[in-house]
């Protein structure tokens, strides 16, 4: 296990799905851990009790980081909370399901204002809390560079996060902050239960995957946990695929 005591992590989302194994990983590894989540009080609640039989250290801090007030709030606490930040996970996301044509403006901009202006808003709420040795690490979607039906928004989203990253992961390498993503495939959490022709996806990932296994939350929250440790201290702006080997297939 790669040992992570005495760090200190924010995971945005980090409550439900890919973020809640994300944090119990960390935690696990003996980061303390602050999750943040928006509307969710139950599995937030869920995850600390979790935590707290597991004698983990993970608190949960509810904000909406679209908004600005609340945003403010949750910027206040977790200043408030940790004098600094060795690991700060982006897993915080939401949006709307449409072909690109069927797709207004209004509901672009509110899938871009949280995959990806809070992200970067959040990212230069905590930058100097951060220091050398110091990891961002934000979670990407293979629709940030395929075509997945109805993924027009998200997708496009997960297209300029990672233009972002690339820049994140240049400028700050030299300051000992290392920034990379990953990029799973089709994980069943609520997101993806959410997602339209699921049914058709799901049989096409069970089919074209080489490894045979669906990518799970646990199997991505390993890759952000190597990616935290000592061992990712040389990985630089990478974008690391976790999804059983579908992506090599044309
Ligand atoms: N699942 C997949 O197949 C898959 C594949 C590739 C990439 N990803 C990426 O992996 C990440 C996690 O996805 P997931 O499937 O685990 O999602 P999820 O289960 O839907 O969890 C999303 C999390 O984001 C939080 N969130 C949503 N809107 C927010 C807002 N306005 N402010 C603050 N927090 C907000 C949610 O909090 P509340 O629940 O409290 O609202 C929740 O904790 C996302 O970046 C997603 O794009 C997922």
């Amino acid at each position: 296990m790669k040992r992570l005591d005495n760090r200190i992590a924010v995971v945005t989302g980090g409550t439900r799905g890919i973020g809640r194994a994300i944090s119990l990983a960390l935690a696990e590894s003996g980061a303390k851990v602050f999750a943040l989540y928006a509307r969710s009080r139950k599995s937030a609640e869920a995850l600390e009790k979790e935590a707290s039989e597991k004698g983990l250290s993970i608190t949960t801090f509810r904000g909406d980081l679209t908004h600005e007030v609340s945003f403010n709030q949750l910027a206040g606490v977790i200043h408030e909370a940790c004098d600094h930040i060795d690991i700060l996970v982006h897993s915080a996301a939401s949006g709307v399901h449409r072909k690109a044509m069927e797709l207004s403006d209004k509901q672009l901009k509110w899938t871009f204002e949280i995959n990806f202006f809070a992200v970067h808003r959040l990212t230069l709420e905590l930058i100097g809390k951060m220091s050398r040795g110091s990891r961002i690490i934000g979670i990407t979607s293979p629709g940030g560079t395929h075509v997945i039906p109805s993924y027009a928004a998200v997708g496009s989203t997960k297209g300029a996060m990672e233009s972002l990253f690339r820049h994140y992961a240049f400028e700050l390498a030299p300051q000992g902050i290392m920034v990379n993503l990953v990029c799973p495939g089709l994980v069943m959490t609520d997101a993806a239960k959410a997602l339209p022709e699921l049914d058709r996806l799901l049989q096409m990932t069970q089919e074209y995957t080489p490894s045979g296994k669906l990518t799970s939350p646990e199997d991505v929250a390993e890759v952000v946990r190597f990616l935290a440790s000592d061992a990712g201290a040389q990985i630089v702006g990478q974008t690391i695929v976790i999804d059983g080997g579908k992506a090599l297939l044309a």
